[in-house]
Formats: C-alpha cells, sequence, structure tokens
C-alpha cells in the first residue's frame, strides 16, 4: 500500500506537508506515508489546533484515489473510514472494552479522545487525499493543555505500559489499506461497523451545521455515513457539521 516514505525530523504539520506533495509531484505512488518525530503545528478540523504532545504519533498519508478507485463521491466517508481502520488498529495492539467512532472524525476510548483525524484534498481535480492522523500513543494526558485534560486519553493510559508506536503505526496502515479497499468496492461491512461504533448512539447531541443549530437524540450513522438524529421537528440526517455537545 505505502510506495514512498516521506520522513522529516520535524513539520509544522504532516497534512501541510502531504498537500505539498500531492500539488508538487505530478506522478505519485498509491500512497504515500508523511511522517515526523516532531510536529510543531498541528492542526485540526476548522480553526482547531491538534496537541501533538511527546509520545503522541502524528502522520499522514497522501493517496493517490485514481490508483485505489475512490472517485470524489466517496471522499465525503473517507474520514469515517479511516476511523473504524484506526478502532481495528488499537484493539489489535491493545486490549481495550470497545474502540469507539465520534462521527465525524475522532475515535474515543473509555469516552475520551484518543485519536482526531484531518482528510484535506488540495483540490478535486487531482484525485489525491491527505489523510491526517493524530494518535494519542505514549502522551501524558495530565500534561495536555487544561481545555484538554479529562477530555484526552492516550493509549498507554489504558495499557498502563508503554506502547511501542510503530506497531500502532504499521496496524494502522494495514486496516486502513482494507478499508479503503472496501470503500472503493462499496461493501457492506463498512456501513454496518460505523453504525455499531458509533459513540453517539442514544445520546442527546448539539450539532452545529452551516446555518443550523440542532439537538435531537443519536440514532447512529447512516448507509451514506450521515449522523442521523431524532429532533423535535422529526428525523434529520447531517452529512457534515461539529457536534458541539452531547450527553448521555
Ligand atoms: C481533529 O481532532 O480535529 C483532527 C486532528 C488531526 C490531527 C492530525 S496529526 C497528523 C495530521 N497533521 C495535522 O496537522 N493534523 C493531522
Amino acid at each position: 500500500f505505502i510506495g514512498q516514505i516521506d520522513y522529516n525530523q520535524e513539520l509544522s504539520s504532516t497534512n501541510n506537508r502531504g498537500l505539498e506533495l500531492a500539488r508538487e509531484q505530478s506522478e505519485i505512488p498509491i500512497a504515500t506515508l508523511v511522517l515526523t518525530e516532531r510536529q510543531t503545528a498541528g492542526r485540526g478540523r476548522g480553526k482547531n489546533r491538534w496537541w501533538s504532545g511527546e509520545g503522541g504519533l502524528a502522520f499522514s498519508v497522501l493517496v493517490n484515489c485514481g490508483a485505489l478507485k475512490l472517485p470524489t463521491s466517496c471522499w465525503p466517508k473517507i474520514s469515517l473510514t479511516t476511523g473504524l481502520a484506526v478502532c481495528d488498529a488499537i484493539e489489535k495492539t491493545i486490549e481495550v472494552g470497545d474502540a469507539k467512532l465520534k462521527w465525524p472524525n475522532d475515535v474515543y476510548l473509555s469516552g475520551c479522545k484518543a485519536c482526531g483525524i484531518l482528510v484535506e484534498a488540495p483540490d478535486s481535480r487531482r484525485a489525491r487525499v491527505v489523510i491526517g492522523i493524530g494518535i494519542n500513543v505514549n502522551n501524558t494526558t495530565a500534561l495536555a493543555p487544561l481545555e484538554l485534560r479529562g477530555h484526552a486519553i492516550s493509549l498507554s493510559d489504558i495499557a498502563q505500559q508503554k506502547i511501542e508506536p510503530t506497531e500502532v503505526l504499521i496496524q494502522v496502515l494495514q486496516q486502513l489499506a482494507e478499508r479503503l479497499t472496501s470503500l472503493a468496492r462499496g461493501t457492506q461491512d463498512l456501513r454496518r461497523d460505523w453504525h455499531t461504533r458509533c459513540l453517539l448512539t442514544g445520546q442527546l447531541v448539539e450539532i452545529d451545521l452551516d446555518t443550523r443549530h440542532l439537538i435531537g437524540v443519536c440514532h447512529g450513522i447512516d448507509d451514506n455515513g450521515a449522523l442521523v438524529l431524532e429532533t423535535e421537528f422529526g428525523i434529520e440526517r447531517c452529512l457534515s457539521g461539529t457536534v458541539s455537545d452531547f450527553t448521555s
């Protein structure tokens, strides 16, 4: 799956580097791994920053969507698909009850965020997508910025021992290759798995859309990757948006 590795000891953001490669290179392999020891300005969705504390694993995969047969219609589902790959990889690496997907781009363990995913494309004409993945592997979450404390968790917090980051990376790349192949084939397993792994099911969820704010009980994630909410006005299916709050 990985045909090229772009390693830099320090980067502002592996996604920035991935986007740069996507724009500059005329030919790219199926997948390029962008890896760094230290990410100094990791980005999250919107204006959010990503906390790249020591012990964290931050990398991006530049995907050749033409070679993988992923048309632009599939792109909105890449984030959830990647989330499933990360859940699978974590469960293969440490003993953990259930890894959950917090729609649309986070992985939660024991009710706290362990991974964030940021999918970006330089432009839709080039059939190239950068999948950025940040996983709290050995980070000391007690040293996280104040606003994250109590909301972030690392794999080593769960396992109570240091985890080998390379093992996590290899697992994620293997699972990602499988899951992206399923996405290209349009198989049923993805739809089933993102529905069963949905963290928000049964919870009262608040979500910010472009022009609206919705509150409703979550009924999982539908076949298109939309979050299904039962609101006072009826069922709403959200294909994009930001979950601002949720309570069970
Ligand atoms: C989020 O939580 O909103 C998404 C966070 C994504 C973080 C990863 S770390 C590797 C890659 N490079 C970045 O700048 N962001 C992603």
